[in-house]
């Protein structure tokens, strides 16, 4: 009798979306992008790669604009190399979509799975169980927010089984908001190249989730703590507050934490170079 094969075991990539033109910070974002910002202490961009790192994912994509490839590439460029994560960009010339990351990013994911993050989304909580135990179809990571009408939902039938999901919604269909944590397996990236610009020209995430919930493959896990999306002038107040409140940013994972130190020490002797 033959062996039995085991289905290979995939890699999880992951992939940081922080492209984007940010109109609703202008003028803020006239001279550095959204995702460069600070969230109390530290840039924006440290928080979803943290989500990232703390799931133990070593390979990931930074996709950014090419007005702010420079100021992406002098922060992040080295900072976390010999910490053994390792850290590649790829500019995005317009903002075509969110589900562009995953054919921007195919030579990355390459034969594994992915983790794609916004940039500007910062989780409290740590959803490194379910990125480590992922093994196939599409997960999506839901909460209940007061304004279902400006996110992508989640339906539900009598069982509480994921039915639909609906892009900001006209009618109520249910208090459940799709954040900007996606997991997927190596079929996304095919799932996205077929996929056609939506009414307001992108390329949108939903059509991508949508695709796995026909298939019956979409798991959605409902989560209670904070999620902050900071893309205006309040949603950016509001996250630097809840980050201190909540001690979010003194909750890194080990290795972004000495990075950071190291970079301030740097930062340290370069000033007091300049001042000699
Ligand atoms: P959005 O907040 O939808 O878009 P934006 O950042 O351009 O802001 P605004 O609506 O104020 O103009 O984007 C969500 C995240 O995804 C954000 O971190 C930027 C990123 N993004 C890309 O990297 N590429 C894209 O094509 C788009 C649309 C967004």
């Amino acid at each position: 009798m033959g062996e039995i094969t085991k289905p290979k075991k995939r890699k999880m990539k992951g992939i940081v979306l922080a492209g984007g033109t940010a109109t609703r910070l202008f003028p803020m974002t006239a001279t550095t992008s959204k995702q460069l910002l600070p969230v109390y202490d530290r840039q924006m961009i440290f928080y979803p790669l943290n989500t990232l790192i703390k799931a133990g994912i070593k390979n990931i994509l930074i996709i950014v604009a090419p007005e702010h490839s420079g100021q992406f590439l002098n922060l992040l460029g080295s900072l976390l190399k010999k910490h053994d994560v390792h850290i590649t960009f790829e500019v995005q010339s317009s903002p075509r979509g969110l589900a562009e990351a995953l054919t921007l990013g195919e030579n990355h994911i390459g034969d594994d799975n992915v983790a794609l993050i916004l940039g500007d989304n910062i989780f409290e909580d740590d959803f490194a169980k379910q990125i480590k135990e992922f093994r196939g179809g599409g997960h999506i990571f839901a909460t209940k927010v007061p304004d279902p009408e400006r996110f992508g939902v989640v339906k539900f039938n009598k069982n509480n089984k994921a039915v639909e999901i609906v892009e900001k919604p006209k009618e109520w269909i249910s208090d459940w908001a799709v954040t900007g944590l996606y997991l997927y397996d190596n079929r996304c990236v095919e799932i996205a190249k077929k996929m056609k610009p939506s009414d307001r020209g992108e390329i949108e995430i939903t059509d991508v989730n949508r695709e796995y919930l026909k298939k019956k493959e979409l798991e959605v896990t409902l989560f209670g703590g904070e999620w902050l999306d900071a893309g205006t002038p309040d949603s950016l107040l509001e996250a630097s507050i809840i980050v201190k409140e909540k001690g979010i940013s003194r909750n890194f994972h080990p290795i972004l934490d000495q990075a950071i130190n190291e970079l301030n020490e740097e930062l340290r002797i370069r000033s007091k170079k300049r001042l000699q």
